[in-house]
């Protein structure tokens, strides 16, 4: 093969409550629906099988970054040609590991929409042939609503809460109130925040580094910053004038560009060397990124209360999506949390990028509310562009809620 593969097996994170007895004739009995995920939205190739309990009987995972890193960032047709060269391998691998045949699946649930049109097709294509094979249930899922919900499979977190989901290809705050019923309060005007980190780590050389040849930019950026003084470039924080829950990382961009530019020169080294101050660089990005997702968060807890959006006991923010994995922005809304009484949840790292678990985890919230269960010939299409839920963010930014300054002293 021409790209090692990298599958992994996530532990099960909760206890079957239904016990499954293995009898040599019959393989596995089990006694609760059980649900095959599958991922190819972006450049993860990820299948699971989950039962209805939220355990992973299996899982695996083919992800493409070093591809990417390799040709600096991720061309569609290279991706999907992945996609088609891994998906029957990752497939056969995860039902493979939890030990259940095709036969004894309730549903397959496949990520339909948003995402690159290329890498969608070839998830849905295989599913397509797979339920009608073994006459099998389809379940649709929107990529978002999955990452968004994920935390309910660790814990039972009831509807409705508050969502922040930041990825490479997302960026949005949203309150989830039912499996298939989302207010989307605000989303990036430009880039998402996964994205500007991918490119300020191109810009940076960071694959030259010897610490980060092998990460996405995002985990490249995390790691220097530990090392970094951010003071020694304050970046602004963007939309400082806009008083709604949009983001926006196009101008931060530019930003980090100038001063790389100017460092360059006054180094006198060309583009493409990795500059003395890289880890600075890195911990001023993190730092002004983690700053704005906070604020406009801060401003949308404070929307959700004055219209009480969310439980006035115990409310939640669920931190969801690849960006979530990332500590000190995970540190910086804990900050907006206590200030504002609510309970911050987020996924383990290995939850919060692409996976397969997620998409069949939906899978499983769908099966048990018995929405958007499709019968195996029925034609389903993918949709690169799908918005998620009801869109406030007018109203939001009509309340124009001016949030209290808060100190940031995040920790590393
Ligand atoms: O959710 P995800 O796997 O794919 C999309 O749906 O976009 O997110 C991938 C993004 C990449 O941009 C990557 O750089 C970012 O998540 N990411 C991180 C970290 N780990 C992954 N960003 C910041 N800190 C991290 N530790
Ligand atoms: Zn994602």
């Amino acid at each position: 093969m021409m790209f090692p593969s990298k599958t992994r097996v996530l532990q099960r994170l909760l206890p079957c409550k239904y016990s499954f007895s293995p009898t040599p004739s019959l393989g596995k009995a089990f006694c609760s629906r059980l649900v095959l995920g599958i991922e190819t939205s972006c450049d993860d190739t990820g299948a699971a099988v989950l039962d209805e309990t939220g355990a992973i009987l299996g899982e695996s995972l083919h992800s493409q970054k070093e591809v990417h890193l390799r040709t600096g960032g991720i061309i569609p047709t290279v991706a999907q040609q992945l996609h088609r060269e891994n998906i029957e391998r990752v497939v056969h691998e995860a039902l493979e590991r939890s030990g259940v045949t095709p036969s004894q699946l309730s549903a397959v649930a496949t990520t339909v929409k948003p995402g690159l049109a290329l890498s969608l097709g070839i998830g849905l294509e295989f599913s397509k042939r797979f339920v009608r094979q073994h006459s099998k249930p389809f379940i649709p899922i929107h990529h978002m609503e999955a990452h968004a919900l994920t935390v309910r499979m660790l814990q039972p977190v009831p509807f409705p809460f508050l969502v922040l989901l930041i990825s490479g290809g997302h960026s949005l705050l949203t309150v989830a109130r039912g499996v298939d019923d989302f207010l989307l309060l605000g989303q990036t005007l430009d880039e998402a925040p996964g994205d500007t980190l991918d490119k300020v780590a191109r810009r940076l050389s960071l694959t030259k580094h010897p610490q980060c040849s092998t990460m996405s930019g995002g985990q490249a950026i995390e790691l220097l910053a530990k090392k970094g003084d951010r003071m020694r470039f304050p970046f602004t924080t963007p939309m400082g004038q806009s008083y709604d829950c949009c983001f926006s990382f196009a101008g931060l961009r530019n930003q980090i560009t100038m001063a790389i530019v100017k460092k360059e020169k006054e180094e006198g080294v060309e583009q493409g060397t990795l500059l003395s101050c890289v880890n600075d660089i890195a911990a001023a990005a993190q730092h002004t990124v983690a700053v704005h997702l906070a604020k406009r968060t801060h401003r949308a807890i404070l929307f959700c209360k004055a219209n009480s959006l969310l439980p006035s006991n115990s409310p939640t923010l669920v931190l969801s999506g690849g960006v979530a994995s990332n500590q000190y922005i995970r540190n910086a809304l804990s900050i907006i949390t206590e200030t504002t009484g609510l309970h911050l949840l987020c996924p383990p790292p290995q939850l919060c990028t692409d996976n397969g678990v997620m998409i069949a985890w939906n899978g499983v919230e769908h099966l048990r509310e018995g929405k958007g269960i499709l019968s195996p010939n029925v034609d389903v299409f993918y949709e690169p562009k799908a918005p998620l839920g009801v869109d406030i963010t007018a109203e939001v930014k009509a309340a124009a809620i001016k949030v209290p300054s808060v100190r940031m002293k995040i920790t590393n």
